[in-house]
């Protein structure tokens, strides 16, 4: 039984932390109890141009719906991720970035230079036009001018929205047409595992579907020959060369959006998820500091990409707030071989190590040889995210990686989160193999059941939150019913997360995974209503269910029911172009797993697809379907279940 299995801090965690279980005892009564003078008490930690004199100014319910943190304060991000640090750690090494080949050199940016950079990129964008508000697109390898460039929005008060490069052209003019950016910027190639990433003829071909888009700012990075539209596209370098490197901070109220990013949900297509500035950079750098018990300048590498909140939270905005070192990697976890990992680790003497259960698995795969090539003396502690970690693999990353002495720290959270809210803390708590544990400081989670009934004391059911916290999301881009409808209309006065959990009798949480429509494949969400309407775009296809299935290595795969068009017969060939359709219609991420052709699907009276069924058939759990009478046709299922994909 994993909930029995328990891991105590460590004692020489429990001597050196800054958090003990008293002192997280003590923070999480503080921040629910008095949350007014807790929260104005930690937004010390950032710099503010003018000192909020209020917290928190929120409410979840319909009629007074509003969320805002510290409303009357005034700060800038970047200045607080840059320049506060500028007289204490000018000479330290702010970003480390490791390249994909490991053959080319690697490059460290102190925080002078990055603030020389980010002035440099933020007058770039300056003398192209971009004024504060403007949404600046970023379609970017992970390579250090994406962070620089990032910071450069933050500094002039312009609002990113980072398209991670895996997307498709028409994944990017969607998400460039529904926040009306008119810039991108991107490179000409991208690098990954060896391979190059066409990220300028992929924005070449979202132009044609977005209007807006009027400048394209393009980073030289493999040299490629790309085409360069006259007066729409200029090459970074050239425009660089014009730019000075001082570039005077915009006065932002901690209520201005940050940063829009994209995330699926379980209808529709992509919301753009809005942060603003104050509040978010708080929790950042909060969560970056209780969770890894950070503290500058230990060695710190978050192996996310920066199109993901992981990145923005964890590579950029928390770590640089807190003034530390962070490692930005431009490659994939196994390549050029599965040591690969373990070899940046070494490289850069890593001490905190932050990474996704899906890659864990697949180096798992690999054998422990590839682990135990290399030394990994530095590590002192593991981080997981982006789905539940199975406590197999739990046990690999903490016995075979860490070698027993670095604590496992499961981080629960979401993009809409803007950071961790369940996990454990180093020195403060015991771990158990699969649960995010505890929640942080100001997090009041709460179990509900189908209507609302809050469950104590060991239950299962849906999560929910039950009060704001500072990282909270603050509106879906343009759509700001959508945001309430989503999130607050389920459960009244409560926060939903879409998200199972179980409750054990010690109070740790156990994060069971989506209750909604959405996949997590790899860690990363996807819609299934954004497949299926990828999917019956193809002029062969009539309709498409889409559902996920257990996989190893991707946690969750893609299981797409297609009925084809009369006439139209399936094939191999077809099952081949459809999911090449679906890559080249969202990305590769979207890539179905299995495909099942199937002339109808189960539907009852009122013509609703029976979503449990299919669930069902796709994991392979067909002995039980449950109750089929009100299916229209129940014949339509045993037909299915003879013909489930392999
Ligand atoms: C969904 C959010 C967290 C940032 C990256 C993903 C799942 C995330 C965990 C975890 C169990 C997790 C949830 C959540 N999830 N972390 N530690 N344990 N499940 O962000 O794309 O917004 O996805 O990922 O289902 O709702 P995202």
């Amino acid at each position: 039984m994993t909930e029995q299995e328990s891991y105590p801090v460590p004692a020489e965690w429990a001597a050196r932390t800054q958090v003990d279980a008293a002192g997280y005892a003590s923070l999480y009564g503080r921040a629910l109890g008095d949350p007014g003078r807790f929260w104005l008490e930690q937004a010390k930690r950032l710099d503010w141009i003018k000192r909020p004199e209020i917290a928190g100014d929120w409410s979840f319910n319909e009629d007074d719906f509003r969320i805002a943190w510290f409303p009357d304060g005034r700060l800038n991000v970047a200045a607080n991720c840059v320049d506060r640090h500028l007289k204490t750690r000018g000479d330290q090494t702010a970003i480390i970035w490791e390249p994909d080949d490991p053959a080319d050199a690697a490059r460290r940016f102190t925080y002078a230079e990055l603030h020389a950079e980010m002035g440099r990129f933020a007058n770039v964008l300056k003398a192209a036009g971009v004024r504060k508000g403007d949404r600046v697109t970023i379609y970017m390898p992970m390579i250090p001018e994406a962070a620089f460039a990032m910071l450069a929005c933050a500094r002039i008060g312009a609002i990113h929205s980072v398209v991670f490069g895996g997307f498709s052209p028409e994944a990017l003019a969607g998400r460039i047409r529904d926040c009306d950016s008119s810039i991108v910027i991107t490179a000409d190639e991208g690098r990954r595992g060896g391979r190059p990433v066409p990220l300028k003829a992929n924005v070449d071909a979202a132009a044609g579907h977005a209007p807006s888009l009027k400048t394209v700012i393009v980073v030289k990075v493999t040299g490629a020959n790309v085409a360069m539209q006259d007066g729409r596209d200029h090459w970074y370098e050239d425009l660089a060369s014009r730019a000075g490197t001082d570039c005077p901070v915009e006065p932002m109220g901690a209520e201005d959006p940050l940063f829009v990013l994209y995330t699926s949900g379980s209808t529709g297509k992509p919301k753009g998820v809005l942060h603003t500035s104050g509040g978010y950079l708080l929790w950042a750098a909060l969560t970056h500091e209780l969770t890894f018990d950070y503290r500058a300048p230990s060695i710190y590498w978050c192996a996310a990409d920066i199109g993901w909140v992981t990145g923005h939270s964890y590579i950029l905005y928390g770590p640089l707030a807190n003034g530390g070192t962070t490692l930005m990697y431009e490659g994939v976890p196994n390549w050029p071989t599965a040591s690969r990992i373990w070899e940046v680790v070494d490289r850069h003497k890593v001490e905190i190590l932050y990474t996704a259960p899906t890659a864990l698995r697949a180096l798992m795969r690999e054998g422990d040889a590839p682990v135990q090539r290399t030394s990994r003396a530095s590590l002192k502690l593991l981080g997981s995210v982006g789905e539940p970690i199975n406590p197999e693999a739990w046990r690999w990353y903490h016995h075979v990686v860490g070698e027993d002495r670095c604590p496992i720290i499961d981080t629960w959270w979401q993009t809409e989160t803007g950071g961790t809210l369940i996990a454990p803390l180093p020195g403060a708590t015991a771990l158990k193999p699969g649960s995010a544990t505890l929640p942080l400081p100001g997090v009041d989670p709460q179990i509900v059941d189908a209507v609302g009934n809050v469950l104590t004391g060991e239950a299962e059911g849906n999560l929910v939150i039950a009060r704001s916290w500072p990282g909270q999301m603050r509106t879906v881009w343009g759509d700001h019913a959508r945001f309430f409808q989503t999130y607050f209309s389920t459960y009244k006065g409560k926060y939903f997360t879409g998200d199972g959990c179980r409750r054990d009798a010690d109070g740790y949480y156990w994060i069971t995974g989506r209750v909604d429509d959405v996949i997590n494949v790899s860690g990363h969400r996807m819609g299934t209503a954004e497949v299926e309407s990828a999917l019956v775009l193809h002029p062969k296809v009539a309709e498409a269910a889409v559902v996920g299935f257990p996989h190893d290595i991707k946690g969750q795969g893609i299981y797409a029911y297609v009925t084809l068009n009369a006439n139209e017969e399936p094939s191999d060939a077809l099952r081949k172009e459809l999911v090449a359709w679906v890559r080249t219609e969202i990305g590769p991420i979207a890539s179905p797993d299995a495909i099942q052709f199937a002339p109808a699907l189960p539907k009852t009276r009122s013509g609703k697809i029976m979503r449990r069924i299919l669930r069902k058939i796709a994991e392979g759990d067909t002995s039980n379907l449950g109750d089929v009478s009100t299916l229209a046709d129940p014949s339509v299922v045993e037909h299915l279940v003879a013909n489930r994909a392999a």
